[in-house]
């Protein structure tokens, strides 16, 4: 975060704090990638430097495809699984709800229990070095039919999985159009069956795909809803039933959302009373870390340490960690 000093860094690394909007597929080294592309003989979409410059949200979601597909061994999706419970320790996260979306692997196609299995592995290895735990949100793609998203939450309601905690959806809503009511009867199933709901809404849609998220999906918590700040109405309904929205402040910027954080609506939402969290999307190729997206927001929009504290809170709130990871986060707060 450039101008922040090193000790107000140190202060917001120390924040106990959950991160509760990444995904999987956003936490690829470039030198890893191009070590994993030269094996393959695949060639690289651009050089390294270049690596991860997009044009906007569908060119980045056909940049994770070809990373992805990369990732075709049991080792490579633990090593990738494990980096991430790291990060969030580097950044003084006690815990993280992750989003993966199948559809982006190849190598997994139609081996869900096999994929979630390695993933699981890389995690419990990084809880038994002490680093924080991390729960599962598996991903529909927004452009999928609604037997495809069927499909996946039959999978995931005989697996059972103790490392699954949600149903997300994610994708381009822009490509897709208004699919919520597509999607309503999956949503519906795998709530009924316990598991949480999280939607990406209000980043490639409008504060109408917003609507549709909480009409019609049901969801527990939005992933961006930024776009949610073009509907007063909308925003009093977000505060009334208190649905946090994690937002991901570079995420919106490089992906062209917003084109100056001055313009992001984190603050606005904030001060209107909606449950805001603070996170990094997709930490590696977007080049956001989560201490500095806080560091950038207290200085841009002037927080103090009680609006950070609040902050962090939500994001342990807003979470899909059990009672005890919470209490234990919002005990360490108190104390921040
Ligand atoms: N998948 C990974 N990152 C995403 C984003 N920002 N929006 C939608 N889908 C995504
Ligand atoms: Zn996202």
């Amino acid at each position: 975060m450039p101008n922040a000093l090193p000790a107000a860094i140190d202060r917001l690394r120390a924040l106990p704090k959950a991160e509760v909007h990444a995904h999987l597929e956003g936490c690829f080294d470039p030198g890893l990638l191009e070590q994993w592309a030269s094996q393959a003989g695949t060639p690289m979409p651009r050089p390294r430097e270049h690596l991860f410059e997009f044009e906007g949200l569908a060119d980045f979601l056909h940049f994770l495809d070809w990373a992805c597909s990369l990732a075709s061994t049991r080792e490579r999706l633990a090593e990738l699984s494990y980096g991430y419970s790291q990060r969030l320790a580097d950044a003084g996260a006690g815990y993280a709800d992750v989003i993966v979306n199948p559809t982006h692997w190849p190598a997994w196609r139609a081996r869900l229990p096999d994929m979630v299995d390695a993933i699981d592995a890389g995690l419990r290895a990084a809880e038994q070095d002490g680093l924080p735990p991390v729960g599962l949100c598996v991903s529909v793609l927004r452009t999928q039919s609604s037997d495809a998203a069927a499909e996946l939450v039959d999978t995931l309601v005989a697996l059972r999985h103790p490392r699954v905690v949600a149903l997300s959806i994610d994708g381009n809503e822009a490509a897709a159009g208004r699919t919520g009511p597509r999607f309503a009867d999956a949503f519906r199933r795998a709530g009924a069956a316990g598991l949480r709901r999280t939607v990406h809404a209000g980043e490639s849609s409008g504060p109408e795909g917003v609507r549709d998220a909480i009409t019609l999906l049901g969801a527990d918590r939005i992933d961006h809803g930024v776009r949610a700040i073009e509907d007063p109405e909308l925003v009093a309904l977000l505060v009334d039933r208190q649905i946090p929205l994690g937002i991901c402040p570079t995420s919106n910027l490089k992906l062209g959302v917003y084109a100056r954080i001055e313009d992001h609506p984190i603050d606005r939402l904030r001060r209107a009373g909606v449950a805001v969290s603070i996170n990094t999307d997709d930490p590696v190729l977007l080049g956001a870390s989560l201490v500095d997206e806080y560091a950038l927001c207290a200085k841009v929009f002037g927080w103090s340490d009680d609006d950070l504290r609040a902050l962090a809170r939500n994001s342990v709130d807003a979470s899909f960690a059990n009672a005890e990871i919470k209490a234990r986060l919002i005990h360490a707060l108190a104390r921040w």
